[in-house]
């Protein structure tokens, strides 16, 4: 029995993976097949450009639906596979399919493997983020909060330092793998903090302490500090000569939630004509939750996975870079008003370049 996590309930249902909760082991190779292949393919790659691969972690594994783990492990120099997530359960499911897919099918590849499962949070900072975001919005929204000029300025300060406090004291694990893959975890990762400070935003609009223009610039700085931060694990858990491989689903939909802000500036690009017809708001309800609604983000955010890599880890070379749908749920694409019905996923292997860090 894999030990149960820290995070309470709720906080588990908030980052599970959008339409693999309710359906079947086998429903779900059905629908996932394209995707299956994305994630397989990625890794496949990523232990290509590796001399003698023999350890891997899988951030964000789950209950390992999108991967074939057993192709993988069938490389032959491949001895251990790290899976790491923060739902124990399904790293239990993960590790009781594999090995009774092994003992049935090729009872010989347990041999050539090891899984491990690693309860653990991939940022190491979730929860110290989290006490002190809540410290922030006690302070801002108390009758006590500082008022006047520049509180704006000090709420944004506030919440970033909250972020950067939370980086400074953590540890990130001295273990490194051959290959490192991060499998749409990014987006989660994001989904948490939106859903933090959304919490915050709405008790200050309510007394209409922030603008909107604060909170959309809030927002972009809050991606770009996490993505960095998140591609700065991977390379710090990836050894010297080896790769990394990103899968990210680029969404803006969060389990049928659309952020507020976001839905602010998608209402703002449909005003000036910039949504492509097919994405054109429907109707988002008066809370803004809308089940049947996916926008890739990274048509109106700077989400380009592959860009943002290169951008992040200068130490890296992209080798290989490709694009597939998943989420191809017949249940979601039959709901009325479904407008879009698979999101879109970047998965972007990079390979550590020894050469220029030694320029
Ligand atoms: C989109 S799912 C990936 C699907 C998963 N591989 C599967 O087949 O079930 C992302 C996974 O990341 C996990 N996750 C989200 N945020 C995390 C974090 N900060 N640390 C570790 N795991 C996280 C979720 O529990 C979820 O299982």
């Amino acid at each position: 029995m894999i030990q149960n996590t820290e995070y309470p309930e709720s906080f588990l249902r908030q980052i599970e993976v959008v339409g693999s909760s309710d359906i079947s082991q086998e429903d779900s190779e059905k629908y996932w097949t394209e995707h299956k292949a994305g994630m397989t393919w990625g890794t496949q790659e990523a232990l290509s450009n590796v001399w003698n691969p023999q350890d891997i972690a899988i951030f964000g594994a789950g209950k390992c639906n999108d991967i074939r783990l057993l192709e993988v492990m069938q490389r032959g120099s491949v001895k251990n596979i790290d899976l790491y997530d923060l739902d124990a359960n399904g790293l239990e499911i993960a590790i009781g399919y594999v090995k009774s897919r092994i003992n049935s099918i090729m009872p010989e590849a347990i041999n050539f493997a090891n899984f491990n499962p690693v309860v653990a949070d991939v940022t190491f900072m979730l929860k110290n983020v989290f006490k002190k975001f809540n410290g922030i919005r006690s302070d801002f929204t108390s009758d006590f909060a500082p008022v006047g000029p520049g509180r704006e300025q000090k709420l944004i300060e506030a919440i970033l330092k909250a972020i950067f406090g939370a980086l400074d004291g953590r540890q990130i694990p001295e273990k490194q793998y051959d290959v490192v893959v991060s499998d749409c975890i990014l987006s989660q990762i994001l989904a948490v903090f939106e859903i933090q400070i959304e919490k915050l935003r709405d008790d200050l609009l309510e007394k209409q302490e922030v603008s909107i223009g604060l909170w959309e610039d809030l927002e972009r700085d809050v991606h770009g500090v996490i993505t960095k931060d998140h591609f700065d694990v991977l390379s710090q858990m990836t050894k010297p000569n080896g790769a990394v491989f990103v899968a990210s689903d680029s969404t803006l939909l969060y389990r049928g939630k659309v952020s507020k802000a976001h839905f602010e500036l998608l209402q703002a690009m449909e005003e000036k004509g910039d949504l492509p017809q097919e994405e054109r708001i429907r109707d988002f309800g008066g809370d803004y939750v809308v089940e049947e609604l996916m926008i890739p983000r990274f048509k109106c955010m700077d989400g380009d996975i592959a860009r943002m890599a290169e951008k992040h880890m200068p130490d890296f070379e992209i080798v290989e870079s490709r694009k597939w749908e998943w989420n191809r749920d017949p249940h979601e694409l039959q709901k009325d008003g479904c407008v879009f019905g698979a999101e879109e996923v970047q998965g972007v292997v990079l390979k550590r370049l020894l050469t220029k860090t030694r320029n």
